[in-house]
């Protein structure tokens, strides 16, 4: 596991919707490198941009044409290496996103294995042998091709999956994981990632990194061998590079895989919604950081420790703010809601994720959707930067903009927050400052659960240092002897600290040491 990860602490760019530096109405490269001072001063020391390779966009750059060459609507490749340079020089590490699964229906691999005559890819993804067979249990595209089959979807119509072949084949056309044509695209993987961390990258946000071999055991076993050999390869030239995966089973990314960090996702039932955004119980919101809501940290806390023991030395999970797939927390949280959750998730360990905007409380826009984003659209508006034109985001005229920016009247800016020392910004600031000076707040340092009930303040240490939450709006006290000794080193809302006794009013969380 790469040592710097224990400081690490991300910044998540779309970079459609980043900065625009060329007044065409959607984000570039340049823009990221104008504000990289800007994520610096924030605390953050690390990027993941969501993919930025040659894309005809019919799922926001998930569907991709080109590993190598970046979309040219962001700059070009050497673009792209000064922003790794640049960033470098200011301490920021980099990580690309990589789309393993599938590619474009546009890739030259991919048009290929179409042909009816075999060739070097025609084994490059998964076809059956007769152009009426259906592949059971995964979505399938007949009627396309020359060739006398049908192939296998990994997600849009315009995604086909990858060969990594299948866990127990069943049928002729079904390769076996050590197949030579599923053992050439691994290669190509390999390749894919070396290329861009032989140009500066610092590591890769994998996309569906559960979703390799098909029809694989409930451990993923097959997935897991894959990835296992994949980093084999890579981290004896790339001793310092850092994946962090798409999918949510940290015992299975990080104890069978081989992944330095999971994200802790908002899909169902794992406990994570519970915290931000309640879509799933019926009678409304009842997510811990909404203060009418009487929270409840049990739902989250029964997923989280046992995997959060478990791939103890092993590697961490990551606690986002939102992604470009999940609806803005702000949608449901007030500002000072967010505040106490945004103080949490970052002094939990492992290591976290902001998603841009989150630091100024950017909102959910109910928009159409745009290059496949559907719901997710929303969450994916240009960044609101200052008052000015555009929000600052660009000088194009607003139809030429790649979404439309939020113009409400008290839409947050950043230059505004920057000047407001009680902003939320200054919040995630300020919270990013102590993870940096505190190396009880590294992502590996102990932690231990004092008071996690139903009702009740939650009460947490990280090594010597305290930490309590209370984001219901009724007031509570906590009786606690380590507490006794301890002085408040940060807070937010009406805390006080006595002896071993400790009052928390209303939206209130504090830090003490
Ligand atoms: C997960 C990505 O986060 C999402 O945006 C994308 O649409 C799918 N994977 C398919 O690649």
């Amino acid at each position: 596991m790469a040592e710097w990860l224990k400081k690490a602490v991300f910044y998540e760019i779309y970079p459609q919707s980043f900065y625009d530096t060329n007044g065409d109405g959607i984000g570039d490269f340049n823009g990221i490198i104008e504000k990289l001072d800007y994520i610096k001063e924030l605390g953050a020391n690390a990027l993941w941009i969501n993919p930025c390779f040659d894309s005809p966009f019919k799922d926001a750059g998930y569907d991709v044409r080109d590993y190598m060459k970046v979309a040219p609507r962001y700059g070009t490749n050497e673009d792209l290496y000064r922003l790794f340079s640049t960033a470098h020089e200011k301490g920021i590490r980099v990580f690309l996103d990589l789309v393993p699964g599938h590619t474009s229906e546009e890739h030259p691999w991919f048009i290929e294995s179409k042909k009816a005559e075999k060739n070097e890819y025609s084994g490059r993804y998964i076809w059956t042998d007769f152009w009426l067979g259906g592949i059971k249990g995964h979505p399938y595209i007949g009627g396309e091709s020359e060739r006398n089959g049908t192939y296998m979807l990994n997600f849009f119509k315009c995604q086909p999956a990858l060969n990594y072949g299948f866990l127990n084949p069943e049928e002729s056309w079904q390769k076996a994981i050590d197949d030579p044509d599923c053992l050439k695209t691994r290669e190509a993987i390999k390749d894919i990632i070396c290329f861009w961390l032989s140009k500066g990258c610092d590591g890769f946000r994998v996309d569906m990194a559960d979703s390799l071999v098909k029809d694989d055991d409930s451990e993923k076993s097959g997935t897991c061998k894959v990835w296992r050999d994949i980093f084999e390869t890579v981290r004896k030239e790339y001793p310092e590079a850092a994946f962090v995966a798409e999918w949510n089973n940290s015992h299975q990314a990080i104890t069978s895989a081989g992944f330095d960090m999971d994200f802790m996702l908002d899909w169902g039932g794992n406990g994570y919604n519970s915290l931000l955004r309640d879509y799933e119980t019926p009678g409304g919101d009842h997510s811990y950081f909404k203060a009418d809501a009487k929270g409840d940290i049990t739902t989250f806390l029964n997923e989280y420790l046992p995997r959060v023991e478990e791939i103890k030395g092993k590697g961490y999970i990551s606690l986002i703010s939102c992604n470009h797939d999940t609806t803005r927390a702000r949608e449901t949280l007030s500002i000072p809601e967010l505040k106490v959750a945004y103080a949490t998730l970052f002094t939990l360990p492992g290591v976290p994720f902001l998603y841009y905007g989150d630091e100024i409380g950017m909102r959910y826009l109910h928009i159409p959707t745009k290059e496949g984003g559907y719901t997710r659209t929303g969450t994916r508006t240009p960044m609101q930067w200052n008052n000015g034109v555009n929000k600052g985001f660009s000088t194009a005229a607003k139809e030429d903009l790649y979404l439309p920016v939020d113009e409400a009247p008290d839409a947050p800016n950043a230059e505004d927050a920057l000047l407001d020392k009680e902003s939320l910004l200054y919040t995630v600031k300020d919270i990013f400052a102590l993870r940096r000076d505190t190396d009880d707040f590294d992502a590996d340092s102990e932690f231990s659960v004092l008071i996690g009930e139903k009702d009740k303040a939650f009460v947490y240490t990280r090594g010597n240092t305290v930490c309590a939450v209370n984001p219901s709006d009724v007031k509570t006290s906590v009786i606690l002897s380590c507490l006794a000794g301890k002085k408040v080193v940060y807070k937010i809302g009406d805390v006080t600290a006595e002896g071993d006794r400790l009052e928390m009013g209303e939206g209130s969380f504090v830090i003490l040491k």
